[in-house]
């Protein structure tokens, strides 16, 4: 029996629970709230369209009684406050940090080897907070904003190139942030072909920007941050997890001395099985790709520091 835990039944947590009951990643899943009988009332909205789409997975709704997560393989936590328009995901840090922590101490009474998927934001911050805060090895803990920021660009670049998203390849590392995430230019391909033969140098410079401000184009047309994608790359890492797939997606992990960087948390190309974090892989970046990774590295570090600032660690 496989089971899947995802913390916080506001969009992004509802959304992931049901792309993961629709793709049958567990047989069950666990959605729980502090908000009395959301998580009850979404996870039966869930399950009330099991004859409609076909699945077995059962879905339940949980407020606040953490017991009943006990069991679970992965944990995917959301909670928290999204962003308002205007607003970036770093400003998120002083209200989620202790949301964030108070939640991963409680998925772990009960799941003491669960693997924890971390959507909340500041996401590279909040996933730096629940590896230290609950001293758990780095292959536990991944930040998915990588997968969600991968998948824009996909978005962006078929856009520009008039075609289907599951022809085009290209990836998203370094912060989940406006400014400190690095669409690799050298990385994005047609079919195995790379974009510049296809695409003007300009344009491949537009795809970088939009999907750079990707979430931010979401929040601002939405009036709160995007949930549809950000749920869905959540359920993909958890269904690499599960079906130990070994996937290489872009996540937020713990380096020890890979691209030259340690004690921080930031998105960098892994390999995702039933162990979680199984690898990183070490590309050979341009000169120019190393220079921006060193910047969001800095911009990173900055935003982690404030977890001293809020004694939370
Ligand atoms: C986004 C939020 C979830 O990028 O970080 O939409």
């Amino acid at each position: 029996m496989s089971k899947v835990t995802v913390v916080g039944a506001g969009n992004v947590g509802a959304t992931c629970a049901n792309v993961l009951a629709v793709h049958e990643v567990a047989d069950r899943v666990c959605l729980i709230d502090i908000k009395e009988g959301l998580a009850e009332g979404k996870a039966m909205d869930i399950m009330q369209t099991a004859q409609l789409m076909g699945f077995d997975t059962v879905v339940e709704g949980v407020t606040n009684d953490y017991s009943r997560t006990a069991g679970s393989d992965v944990v995917i936590i959301t909670s928290g406050i999204p962003r308002k328009p205007g607003m970036t995901r770093e400003e998120l840090i002083g209200v989620n940090a202790g949301i964030v922590k108070s939640v991963a101490t409680q998925v772990l009474t009960y799941s003491p080897d669960a693997i924890l998927i971390v959507v909340s934001n500041p996401m590279d911050t909040m996933a730096y907070l629940t590896l230290h805060a609950l001293g758990l090895p780095r292959n536990r803990v991944i930040g998915m904003g990588g997968a969600l920021d991968s998948a824009r660009l996909r978005y962006y670049l078929s856009q520009a190139l008039n075609c289907n998203a599951n022809d085009v390849d290209g990836f998203v590392i370094g912060g989940h942030g406006d400014t400190t995430m690095i669409p690799l230019k050298s990385f994005m391909t047609y079919k195995g072909v790379h974009v510049s033969h296809l695409l003007s140098d300009e344009e491949i410079d537009d795809v970088v920007k939009k999907t750079m401000v990707g979430g931010a184009t979401l929040t601002g047309l939405l009036g709160t941050s995007a949930w549809m994608a950000p749920g869905a790359a959540a359920a993909s890492v958890a269904e690499s997890i599960i079906r130990d797939q070994k996937k290489m997606i872009p996540c937020s992990v713990s380096l020890e001395g890979e691209y030259g960087m340690k004690d921080i948390t930031i998105g960098v190309p892994c390999i995702i099985g039933r162990n979680g974090l199984e690898k990183v892989l070490e590309l050979q970046l341009s000169q120019d790709e190393m220079e921006q990774l060193r910047n969001s590295e800095a911009a990173v570090r900055k935003t982690t520091a404030v977890l001293k600032d809020l004694n939370v660690l």
